[in-house]
This record gives C-alpha cells, structure tokens and sequence, in this order.
C-alpha cells in the first residue's frame, strides 16, 4: 500500500437511525467501545422528559398537558455520566439518577406522545448537536443522520423483520419472567413503528446518504464488523 496517499481524519460522527427494537443502542455501544467514541442515547433524553411529565402530572393516559410541559421545559435538566462499573452511561434528571426507572413500562407507555411535541424536539436536538461539537461520538435516535448530524460522516439506518424483532423482544422478556403473549409484543412494535414514523415534527426517515443494515438474518458479530469497516473506510481518506 502506497502510505503517502492515505490520511487518516482523526475523529467523526457515527449517526445511526432506525425502528425500535433493532439492536441499535447494541451496535452503537459496541462501535463506540472499539474506537474509542461517546455513545449517546437520545432515545433515554426523550424518556427523562416523560418520566418527568408524568411526576409532575403533565401526562397520563387520560391527559396530556402540552402547554404546562412547554412552559416547564426550561427546568428540566437532563444530563448524562458515566458509570465505569457498568462501563456505560447513566442518564439523570435534575442530578437524580433515573436510569432504571426510563426503562419501565410507564415511560414506554407516555415517551412516543412527548416526542412529538416541537419545542421538546427543538430542546433536545440543541443539546444533542452540543454533545457533537467535539466528534468522536455515535448517537442513535430517529432523527439522527436527518436532522441532528445531516452532515454526519457516516449514516447507519438500521432495519429488521418486524417478526424477527418481536420474537426476540418476546425471548427477553420471557428471560426476565414477563409472560407477555408474542401478540401482544409485535402489536406494541408494529404501533411504535407507525407513531415514529407517522408523527409530523421529525418522523423517522432514512437518509438518503444512509447505509441500510439488515439484521434479520445476520448475528451481532457480522452486523459489527460491517458498521467498522465503514467506519475505518470513512477514518481513512485517500
Ligand atoms: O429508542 P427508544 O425506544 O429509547 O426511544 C424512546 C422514544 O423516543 C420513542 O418513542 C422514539 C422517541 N425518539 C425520538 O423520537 N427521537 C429520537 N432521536 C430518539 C427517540
């Protein structure tokens, strides 16, 4: 190899975009790991605003104050630190450690009716293009490679089978003793697919400078070592 003509760009912006329950947050983990990156996880930005909505009795099932969470947004510090025990970031609301909580089943049932509101949007894409100032950082979400980072050096949109990702879903949830119908799992996915992308403020879209992966029939490894070597491809310019 001719060295002279290659030059390696020191650090770049991995966008990757996708349906719920496509591995994304997996990928992103493992890519940031290997290089060295940040991973942020805007996907747990939009799950503080709902776990706060609902403290503060802005949102339930039966009500949603649009008003009140736009008028509160200023308040609501979300921010993020790392936890090197668990070699992963933890996400906390006003300095209060919330990570298990975004997770539950409550915020699932509220997260996609706040992430529709503009302002929330507008809020959080600020504080995501801040986290983006320096590079060296992979961020999964919806709005990533088309709104956030457009510019992004490199663009994943991931995909899989909806019965592929139901079934694994499911054999989660079945490994942690929730006996949840598979019915019942591919009907939540198959509704989370149609508010993300159906929703006006910031749908989720492929990019069109994105590369599609696939997972439905390949194993995390293969999936891995295809996102590395268009990042190693996308580090080295000739
Ligand atoms: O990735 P997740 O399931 O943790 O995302 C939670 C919710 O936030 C989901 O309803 C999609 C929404 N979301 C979004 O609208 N834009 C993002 N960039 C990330 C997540």
């Amino acid at each position: 190899m001719d060295s002279s003509a290659t030059l390696t760009t020191s650090k770049i912006i991995v966008a990757i975009d996708g349906y719920s329950s496509c591995g994304k947050s997996t990928l992103a983990k493992q890519i940031a790991k290997e290089k060295g990156y940040i991973y942020v996880d805007t996907g747990a930005m939009y799950r503080a605003i709902a776990l706060y909505s609902i403290r503060n009795k802005i949102i339930s099932d039966a009500h949603f104050d649009e008003q009140k969470l736009i008028e509160s947004l200023p308040e609501i510090k979300v921010s993020f630190s790392y936890n090197p025990t668990l070699n992963a970031s933890e996400t906390y609301l006003d300095g209060e450690n919330i990570e298990k909580e975004i997770r539950g089943i409550a915020v699932s049932n509220q997260v996609s009716k706040v992430a529709q509101i503009k302002e929330v949007r507008a809020k959080l894409v600020e504080v995501q293009r801040e986290l983006g100032k320096a590079k060296g950082l992979v961020m999964d979400g919806r709005d990533i490679g088309s709104v956030v980072f457009p510019n992004a050096e490199l663009k994943i949109f991931m995909t899989a089978d909806h019965n592929v990702r139901a079934q694994r879903r499911f054999d989660e949830l079945q490994a942690k003793g929730d006996n949840i119908p598979f019915e019942d799992v591919l009907e939540n996915i198959t509704k989370r697919d149609n508010d993300d992308t159906s929703r006006s403020e910031n749908p989720l879209i492929q990019a069109e400078d994105a590369i599609v992966i696939d997972n439905s029939e390949i194993t995390q490894d293969e999936q891995l070592k295809i996102a590395l070597d268009y990042v190693n491809e996308k580090l080295t310019v000739a």
